[in-house]
C-alpha cells in the first residue's frame, strides 16, 4: 500500500516523480505529495489523487529540481487530509520523508519528541519516524548521515519502506526498508527509487530488489546498500522485463476491462514451455529444486487472501481430485496468528498476484520457521514472496492494475492446474494418456475465453437490469464454488453492493432467508456431476421469487430453462470450469460498477497491494 518514488539525475524530478505516481496510484489514493531539493526544501501535497497535486506543481525548465521524492498514499493512522499526506518534514524543515507501512511505537517516539520541545501538526505515525529522524542528524553532527540515519530507525518499531531527502545533503536519496517493498532503478547518470516497478520500468531496465533491514545511499551515478549492522552489501542487478504497453491502458477506458480482455492472451502465456501435448509431460522449471518435498508430501497447506485464497480453495478441490493428496486452505491472517500445527515435514504454497501480502509473507516466514518447505505462486517478478519461498511458480500474466483482481486469477488457476497434473503424473493418480487429454483441454480454454468475450454485450444487458440491487447471492457447488465467492468479491469491491458466495446446498441452512423478489441470485452451474443437485436449488430460489441469473455450459438446458437470465460458456472438463466461469462474473461486476459511476481501477477504501496487517 501507499506508493513511493524518488528521482536523482539531470531531469526534471517534478515530472518524473508524478509520472511515477501516476503509475504507482493503485497502491493507494487518498492523498499524494512530492518533495524536491533546489536550493531548499519544497513541499507540495494534497488530499485525492495525483491529478489534483499535478495542478499545483510547476513543472518548468527553469526551475526545475533534479531530486525529489513523492508518495501515493492509503491512509492508516489519520484521515486523508492535505495535513496527514506524506512527505512529512523534521522540526528544521530540512528533512523530507515518505514512507509505506505502519510505525507501531509512534505515540512513544512523539512523546519523547514533544519533551524536547518538538511540535507535531498531523494524526500519522509517519510524521513521528520525519521527526525522529531529523532530530538525530541534528544532534549527532560526528555520525555521517546514513549512520545517524540508521541510528534514528533502529528506535522504531513496526514495518516501513521510507524515502528521504535533506537540504544539508542535496546529493542523496537515502531510502530504508523493513516489511515495505522498495527498489533502486539503475540508469546512467541517474536513478531512481520506487515502491514499484512500473514507476521505473520506463526509464531503466535495471533493477535492484532491498532486502529486508537494509538501508541505501543513492546518488545520480552510484547507489551503496548497508545491512542493519552496518555492512556494505554486493546487490545483484536484475534485469526488468516490463514493458510500457503492459501498464498502460492501451485504449480501454479502465485497466480492468483491459485485464479481463488479456485473458485468452495471459492464459496461453502461463502456459507457455510448461505443457507437452505430445507427451502429457508438465515441466515447472520453478519447482525442481524442492519437487522430492512436494511429491512425498502427506498434506499441502494453502495460505492466500482475498482472490488468492479463491484461486487456493480451487487449488485444494484440484490437487484432492487429480492427485489424491490432501489439502488444507488457509487466509494467511489467520494461519500465523492461530499457533498452526506445521513442521518439517510439511509444504505451504502461498499465493499472491503481488507477491508483498503482508499477512501471506508472514504465513510464509512462520512456515520456514517451523521447518516447512515453501512454494510460492506469484505474479509480481522479483517480489518478497518470490524470493523468500524456497521454489515457485511464476504466473507471467503480466502487471495487474485494477485493483479488482482478474487475470491474476485465472493464471493462478492455470498454474495450480499444472501443479495438480505434475504431482498427478509423479504420483501415478494419473496416467500419461489422461494427462494429454487435460492438457490438450487446458489448450483449448483461451479460444473458448476468447468466445466468451466475444459475447460481452450479453452480460452487459443483463448487467444494465440488475445496477441498482442492493444484494446479490452468488451459489455455486464444487469447482464452481469458489467461483460464486470470486464473483460475489468482485461485485462488491468495485461496485460496493453487498453480495455473498455461498456453497449452493448452504443455502438451505440460512441466506435463503434473504432471498424474494428482490434478489438477484447468480447460481454458477458449469460442473456437470452436481447438475441435478443445482437444479433442486434453484428451484428453491424460483419458490421463493428469487431472480436466477444462471452460468452455464453450453449443454445445460436443465438450469438454462429454468433462469430468467442465462450465459453460457463453452463446454470443457470440470476442473477447468472456473477459468470459463469466472469470465462472465469479471464482466457483470465491471458493467454495473460503471453503470452505478463507480470508479472501477480504484475502488474507494481500496490498494491493490496490501502490505500492512
Ligand atoms: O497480491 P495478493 O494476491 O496477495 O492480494 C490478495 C488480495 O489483497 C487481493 O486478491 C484482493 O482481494 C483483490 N482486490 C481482489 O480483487
Amino acid at each position: 500500500m501507499c506508493g513511493i518514488i524518488g528521482y536523482i539525475g539531470q531531469k526534471k524530478a517534478e515530472e518524473i516523480v508524478l509520472k511515477g505516481l501516476k503509475r504507482m496510484e493503485y497502491r493507494g489514493y487518498d492523498s499524494a505529495g512530492i518533495a524536491t531539493l533546489n536550493g531548499g526544501l519544497s513541499i507540495i501535497k494534497c488530499k485525492g489523487k495525483v491529478r489534483e497535486l499535478k495542478k499545483l506543481v510547476k513543472v518548468d525548465s527553469k526551475e526545475s529540481a533534479q531530486i525529489g521524492i513523492g508518495h501515493t498514499r492509503w491512509a492508516t493512522h489519520g484521515e486523508p487530509n492535505d495535513i496527514n499526506s506524506h512527505p512529512h518534514v523534521g522540526k528544521l524543515g530540512k528533512l523530507a520523508l515518505v514512507h509505506n507501512g505502519i510505525i507501531e511505537n509512534y505515540t512513544s517516539i512523539k512523546k519523547k519528541l514533544e519533551s524536547e520541545g518538538i511540535e507535531f501538526y498531523s494524526e500519522t505515525d509517519t510524521e513521528a519516524a520525519a521527526k525522529l529522524i531529523e532530530f538525530v542528524i541534528e544532534s549527532r553532527p560526528d555520525l555521517p548521515m546514513e549512520k545517524a540515519v540508521q541510528l534514528a530507525i533502529s528506535q522504531i518499531t513496526g514495518a516501513y519502506g521510507f524515502a528521504m531527502i535533506h537540504s544539508d545533503y542535496p546529493d542523496r536519496i537515502l531510502v530504508a526498508r523493513k516489511g515495505s517493498p522498495l527498489l533502486i532503478g539503475v540508469g546512467e547518470g541517474e536513478m531512481l527509487i520506487a515502491s514499484d516497478a512500473s514507476a521505473v520500468a520506463e526509464y531503466t531496465d535495471k533493477v535492484v530488489y532491498l532486502d529486508e533491514g537494509e538501508l541505501a545511499v543513492i546518488s545520480k551515478d552510484k547507489f551503496q546498500v548497508l545491512d542493519a549492522n552496518d555492512v556494505e552489501l554486493e546487490k545483484e542487478v536484475h534485469e526488468l522485463v516490463m514493458s510500457l504497453e503492459e501498464i498502460e491502458k492501451g485504449g480501454y477506458p479502465y485497466f480492468m476491462l483491459k485485464e479481463i480482455f488479456e485473458q485468452p492472451k495471459t492464459i496461453a502465456d502461463c502456459m507457455r514451455g510448461r505443457i507437452n501435448t505430445e507427451t502429457g509431460e508438465i515441466t515447472l522449471g520453478g519447482l525442481t529444486k524442492a519437487l522430492d518435498k512436494l511429491v512425498d508430501a502427506k498434506r499441502i497447506i494453502i495460505a492466500a487472501c482475498g482472490t488468492s485464497w479463491h484461486s487456493a480453495l480451487v487449488g485444494e478441490y484440484l490437487i484432492e481430485h487429480l492427485a489424491r493428496v490432501s489439502v488444507e486452505v488457509e487466509y494467511a491472517s489467520e494461519f500465523r496468528y492461530k499457533d498452526p500445527i506445521i513442521d518439517e515435514n510439511d509444504v505451504l504454497i502461498v499465493i499472491s498476484q503481488s507477491g508483498e501480502t503482508a499477512d501471506t509473507l508472514a504465513a510464509l516466514r512462520k512456515a520456514k520457521d517451523s521447518g516447512a518447505t515453501v512454494f510460492g505462486i506469484v505474479n509480481v517478478v522479483g517480489s518478497t514472496i518470490a524470493r523468500e519461498t524456497d521454489a515457485g511458480v511464476y504466473l507471467h500474466t503480466g502487471p495487474e492494475i485494477g485493483v479488482a483482481s482478474t487475470k491474476a486469477f485465472t493464471g493462478q488457476v492455470t498454474v495450480l492446474v499444472l501443479i495438480a497434473l505434475k504431482l498427478a503424473l509423479m504420483k501415478g493418480a494419473i496416467t500419461k494418456e489422461v494427462s494429454k487429454k487435460y492438457i490438450k483441454a487446458l489448450r483449448e480454454i483461451p479460444e473458448k475465453i476468447q468466445h466468451i468475450l466475444d459475447r460481452s454485450e450479453q452480460m452487459k444487458r443483463i448487467s444494465d437490469l440488475f445496477t441498482y440491487a442492493p444484494n446479490f447471492l452468488y451459489l455455486g457447488r464444487t469447482y464452481s464454488f469458489p467461483v460464486a465467492l470470486e464473483g460475489a468479491l468482485k461485485l462488491k469491491e468495485i461496485s460496493y453492493i453487498h453480495a455473498e458466495g455461498y456453497p449452493a446446498a448452504e443455502m438451505k441452512h440460512g441466506p435463503i432467508a434473504l432471498i424474494d423478489e428482490m434478489m438477484p441470485v447468480v447460481v454458477i452451474a458449469t460442473t456437470d456431476h452436481t447438475n441435478d443437485k443445482m437444479v433442486s436449488n434453484i428451484e428453491e430460489v424460483k419458490a421463493r421469487k428469487g431472480r436466477i441469473i444462471s452460468i452455464t455450459s453450453e449443454e445445460n438446458n436443465d438450469v438454462s430453462t429454468l433462469s430468467e437470465f442465462n450465459f453460457s460458456v463453452p463446454e470443457t472438463e470440470d476442473f477447468l470450469s472456473p477459468l470459463l466461469s469466472v469470465i462472465p462474473l469479471q464482466l457483470l461486476s465491471y458493467y454495473v460498477a460503471v453503470n452505478r459511476g463507480c470508479d472501477v481501477d480504484q475502488p474507494r477504501n481500496l490498494a491493490k497491494s496490501v502490505t500492512v496487517e
